[in-house]
């Protein structure tokens, strides 16, 4: 993310003091920089387009899908990869045209298939055989005829975290690639689907090449079957999966992603789609907390935490993946201060609403402190619950400068709301 740092102001965002933030909104706040999107949002179009390459951009919005956020892409000239009827609803919401929609995901339901359908969206991605005649009954039903792409499971291992990994096997997402081709050839008898391509996505936070290459040679390979049988295919969806660096990691550039998908699909005469979501998104968003409290260990062997007012309910990934997040204190004497390892957790009753271990910060950092968990753009927020009755935190744009808050905290009274207590409940305790 684009942060300085003032002597006066401690950290900037996007030339925004974070304090001035904190002071005003409150934490724990996460805050997105538009500048920061928009810049990586062209970043990754001139990669393709510096090959000459033409391949459509559809966010994953699953990684962040505030109406800002969409907004902002949808000036740039992203459409959306879906996997939800809410998520439908959201990207529309933005006013994302449906010929920029793509639906992915390995369980849709009839509501959702129908509505995709209604809505005239470009294409779903259908992930299973059963799925495939489900559609094109439901298609039918509607008289209309559903663009779909058989999403692939080519059996590729994606080098990544076991619990965002796609593409192999045993993972339960798309049509065995065998299959697939033959699968391809009885599909062109539907009289409500018209087949258009095949789809894959292998994995997430992927940072080499090689299983980018060997996935989509494989698919170049079942493109040519499936012409060779005498299909027609017109489309190849490349999904997402490119890493970022979080802490020390060698990230690939888009460039890597756009030579490989030109090597492997550039000569096939297909309409070449992405599905990209961390690289976008991630970078592009922090989460601004408090020290609630700090706690010495025990002068052998205890570590030091700092008690942050940011928890695992609001960013779940580190407590799920174990993933790394940077950490830094705002404040402007922090910058030379000496450090010593601290323990940062959030405050929710869970041994594992952790954010990082042994971690250098200000051996002074104390209560009342603003630090800053960073790259949390993709997969933060949109996977906050609000477990221990902690609310949903608000949310803040900030744009070279200039900041506004873009989702008001929710408050106690809103979670409470929606409940009932059935009056035969209330009755029979009388
Ligand atoms: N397309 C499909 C069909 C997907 O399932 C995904 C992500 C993407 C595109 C975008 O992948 P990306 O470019 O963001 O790697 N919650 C996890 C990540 C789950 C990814 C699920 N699928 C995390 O926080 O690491």
């Amino acid at each position: 993310p684009t942060l300085t740092m003032d002597v006066r102001d401690g950290l900037l965002f996007e030339g925004v003091p974070l304090h001035v933030i904190a002071a005003a909104v409150g934490t724990p706040c996460w805050i997105t920089g538009a500048k920061t999107l928009r810049r990586r949002a062209r970043a990754l179009k001139m990669a393709f387009e510096a090959r000459d390459l033409p391949v459509s951009m559809h966010f994953a919005m699953k990684s962040q899908d505030h109406q800002a956020t969409l907004t902002l892409l949808r000036q740039c000239g992203y459409g959306v990869d879906i996997v939800s009827g809410g998520e439908m609803q959201r990207a529309l919401h933005a006013g994302i045209s449906p010929s920029g929609i793509v639906f992915s995901g390995v369980g849709k339901s009839d509501a959702e298939l129908r509505a995709a359908i209604e809505h005239d969206i470009a294409q779903i991605n259908v992930e299973s055989v059963e799925e495939l005649y489900r559609l094109d009954e439901i298609a039918r039903a509607c008289g209309r005829v559903a663009r779909a792409a058989l999403r692939v499971n080519p059996d590729v291992d994606a080098d990544t975290h076991d619990k965002i990994s796609t593409g192999r096997a045993g993972d339960k997402f798309g049509i065995e690639y065998r299959r697939a081709v033959t699968l391809y050839g009885e599909a062109a008898s539907l009289k409500n689907v018209r087949l258009v391509g095949l789809a894959v996505h292998l994995g997430s936070q992927m940072l080499t090449a090689e299983p980018f290459r060997k996935g989509y040679a494989r698919l170049a390979d079942m493109v040519r079957e499936i012409r060779a049988a005498g299909h027609t295919v017109e489309a190849v969806d490349c999904g997402g999966g490119l890493g970022i660096r979080y802490r020390d990691e060698i990230a690939p550039s888009p460039d890597m992603l756009a030579g490989v998908i030109a090597e492997t699909l550039g000569d096939l005469n297909v309409r070449l789609s992405i599905e990209p979501g961390r690289w976008l998104s991630a970078p592009t968003g922090i989460l601004l907390s408090r020290v609630i409290e700090t706690k010495a260990g025990s002068p052998e062997s205890g570590p030091n935490f700092v008690v942050i007012d940011a928890a695992m309910n609001d960013l779940a990934r580190p407590s799920l993946y174990e993933s790394w997040h940077g950490i830094l204190p705002v404040a402007p004497t922090a910058l030379h201060a000496p450090t010593k390892l601290w323990d940062i957790v959030g405050p929710v009753c869970e041994s594992s609403d952790i954010f990082a271990r042994d971690r250098a910060l200000p051996a002074t950092i104390k209560r009342g402190d603003l630090t800053v968990l960073l790259d949390t753009g993709a997969y933060g927020s949109v996977m906050s619950s609000t477990y221990n009755s902690r609310p949903f935190a608000a949310q803040v744009l900030v744009d070279n400068g200039k900041w506004d808050i873009i989702r008001q905290r929710q408050s106690v009274a809103e979670l409470i709301a929606s409940e009932t207590v059935p009056d035969w409940l209330t009755a029979s305790r009388n």
